[in-house]
């Protein structure tokens, strides 16, 4: 009896091992660094993960909700700002998948002031990698699909995705591209370079534009030691802070 209770539970491990093969298979750790880089195109546009047979790896859950800072964008609108933070976190604590808030902060030149901007993402498919946003307050109207274009780790560890957002009527912000890191110093060039290249390649003339536009935000470090944006009261949510700088 015992050695055939031995026996059962070997193959039991034996055939839960070969179920979770597969799906195991694909959460191991991202390979970081130039290695491990891999892009899509967006969501928005097409449907298919495994566009021109990329494989696709959504991220870890948790991922995405993590202080981020914006390293590199592709239109003047983001590259007219300073120290552009953002702290998405789940607008319900006790649903961790559920909607998120989309908590962003900046300064603009000449001025220490912070800046916020919220509105709330919506989950368009299970894996978080493709959202929709809505803004609250004097951006209620504003609306932008933002798609997970790349994510992982640079030569140095450090967590970074790429983002791609639809283009937002209401503010008349264009379609665009930006990367973001956990560190305001952001990513390495090597890594940052593969992340260009492979958008390029790609074949999309869009994206193909917009990687090439790709410019370094600025992040001159006036927000080091001041606390993280990370929660947003009525007055925040309202986005009147933003009046003056976009123009509603
Ligand atoms: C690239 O940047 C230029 C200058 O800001 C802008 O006019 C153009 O629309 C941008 N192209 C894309 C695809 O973002």
């Amino acid at each position: 009896m015992l050695s055939f209770s031995k026996l059962f539970c070997f193959l039991s491990m034996f055939f839960v091992a070969l179920t979770v093969a597969a799906p195991i298979d694909k959460l191991v750790a991202p390979i970081c660094g130039v290695d491990g880089v891999s892009v899509r195109l967006p969501l928005s546009r097409f449907s298919n993960n495994d566009y021109k047979g990329r494989p696709w790896v959504a991220p870890p859950r948790g991922f995405y909700l993590q202080p981020w800072n914006m390293i590199y964008a592709t239109h003047a609108a983001n590259l007219a700002l300073r120290n552009f933070q953002y702290d998405p976190s789940p607008v319900r604590a006790d649903k961790p998948d559920g909607d998120i808030n989309d908590m962003s902060s900046f300064q603009v030149p000449g001025s220490d002031q912070v800046f916020t901007s919220y509105g709330v993402d919506t989950r368009l498919n299970i894996h978080g990698d493709h959202l929709q946003y809505s803004g609250t307050g004097i951006l209620k109207g504003a609306f932008s699909t933002y798609s997970l274009l790349a994510w992982g780790c640079d030569e140095n560890n450090v967590p970074y995705y790429v983002n791609y957002a639809t283009e937002t009527e209401l503010t008349k912000t264009p379609a665009g591209i930006d990367i973001m890191s956990i560190i305001d110093t952001g990513l390495d060039d090597k890594t940052f370079g593969r992340i260009q290249a492979e958008l390029k390649n790609l074949g999309d003339p869009e994206i193909t534009a917009m990687a090439a536009n790709l410019t370094k935000t600025v992040q001159d470090g006036a927000r080091r030691g001041l606390p993280r944006v990370t929660t947003c009261d009525a007055a925040c949510k309202s986005n009147v802070n933003l009046k003056d700088i976009i123009g509603l």
